[in-house]
């Protein structure tokens, strides 16, 4: 293993997983590796103000879906946001500002992006920046094009988002979704993918492990292995920043056995960091930017109020958003030092990372994220 690649698998909850560390080889450019290595020498120093860039970004190209699941904000109808379509036009505008140094764009992030037909066209052109592209679907509502777009696009990996091996259990979570049709979908595209002799997109079928499903996991692994996907993932159920109730909704959806809970355990997929490492690498890593412009500090937050920049509205220079009040005040939760003007966030009330001691939490806030362990 040369230097470089030992030192990107010691990159705390990223290069360690397979697929961000193809990328970072893949979409590499000297320039960006040395960010990279400033960035996290940053995030270790835990500095608030920062020299190096994000070198991830979450673009969602809406924030519409065709399903209600009963614990995503956008299927309870509870985003606190406007939906929206986001054009080429201001995807291009964004991305621009960031691309020279990012590795990869998730291409989801509040909404059923392939509902989105600009999404293709959105994917085509950060492939051919040289940014790595990954996108989740709930893969109902598909027509034979998108499955020749998707792979035409050059989209690099795909989850399909499917819990269960029923329509039965399926639908508890996937409220309005089909799962014959999900499975052919998946089925169909793999075909057609080996049938080009492609090797992309990788497909991941994903698994959230919850009570009607658990049983269900054997048999998806079987499945999976007769369908071709490349990977069978079981990950944890969360629940929504803003939820209040969290006993309760635990209580209903999480897995009883153990089996369950320990297939499920991928300790990336985690929002709760099981260590509580710190600081916050969301704040470090990856910009995050809804169809309207707005920017929110992870993909974890939701709300417009919780936003730290409008892209539509601030001035367009990504290092002045990237190092604004809002983000430096952020930060700052993590280091000692005491910045004037200091702004609240939403951070303020954030439990997930490991706060520097002089700015530890008074009590745990009711609004934390679960971990399940
Ligand atoms: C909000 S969805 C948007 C993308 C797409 N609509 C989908 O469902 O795949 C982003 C990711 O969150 C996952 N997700 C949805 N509900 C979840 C939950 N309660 N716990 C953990 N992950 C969840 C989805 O499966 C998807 O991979
Ligand atoms: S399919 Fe995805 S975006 Fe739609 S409601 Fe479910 S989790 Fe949310
Ligand atoms: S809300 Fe929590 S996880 Fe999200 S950016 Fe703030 S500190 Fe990090």
């Amino acid at each position: 293993m040369s230097l470089a690649e030992s030192f990107l698998k010691k990159v705390p909850q990223y290069t360690r997983n397979k697929r961000h560390l193809t990328s970072v080889l893949q979409h590499g450019t000297p320039r960006k590796w040395a960010n990279l290595a400033r960035l996290e020498l940053e995030r270790k120093a835990a500095r608030v103000e920062l020299k190096a860039h994000p070198y991830l970004m979450i673009i969602d190209p809406c924030n519409y879906c065709n399903l209600s699941c009963p614990l995503c904000p956008t299927g309870l109808n509870d985003l606190g946001r406007p939906q929206a379509m986001l054009s080429f036009a201001h995807f291009k505008k964004y991305f621009d500002a960031f691309s020279p140094y990012l590795f990869e764009a998730y291409m989801h992030n509040w909404g059923e992006s392939l509902l989105n037909k600009q999404v293709y066209s959105m994917i085509d052109y950060a492939q051919k920046h040289n940014v790595g592209t990954n996108l989740s679907s709930n893969f109902v509502k598909l027509d034979s094009r998108d499955l020749d777009n998707i792979i035409d696009s050059g989209l690099e990996y795909l989850i399909v988002s499917l819990d269960g091996t029923s329509q039965e259990s399926y639908k508890e979570y996937r409220i309005g979704g089909n799962y014959e049709v999900v499975v052919n979908n998946l089925s169909e595209l793999i075909r057609r993918r080996n049938l080009r002799k492609k090797k992309t997109p990788v497909v991941e079928w994903q698994f959230i492990v919850m009570k009607q499903n658990e049983h269900q996991i054997g048999e998806a692994e079987v499945l999976s292995k007769k369908i071709g996907v490349d990977l069978m993932r079981f990950i944890p159920v969360g629940m929504p920043y803003e939820f209040q109730n969290r006993k309760e909704v635990a209580d209903k959806w999480f897995p009883a056995t153990v089996e369950g809970r320990v297939k499920s355990n991928h300790e990336e997929q985690q929002f709760g960091q099981a260590g509580k490492p710190g600081p916050c690498f969301y704040l470090y890593r990856s910009v995050v930017v809804n169809p309207d412009g707005g920017v929110s500090p992870c993909c974890i937050v939701y709300r417009k109020n919780r936003d730290f920049a409008d892209l539509n509205v601030d001035s367009f220079d990504p290092m002045k958003i990237w190092n604004n009040e809002k983000y430096q005040s952020a930060r700052s939760l993590y280091s000692s030092t005491i910045i004037p003007n200091r702004r609240t966030t939403v951070c303020d009330g954030c439990d997930i990372f490991e706060r520097h001691p002089s700015k530890k939490l008074k009590a745990a806030p009711e609004n934390n994220l679960v971990t399940i362990s």
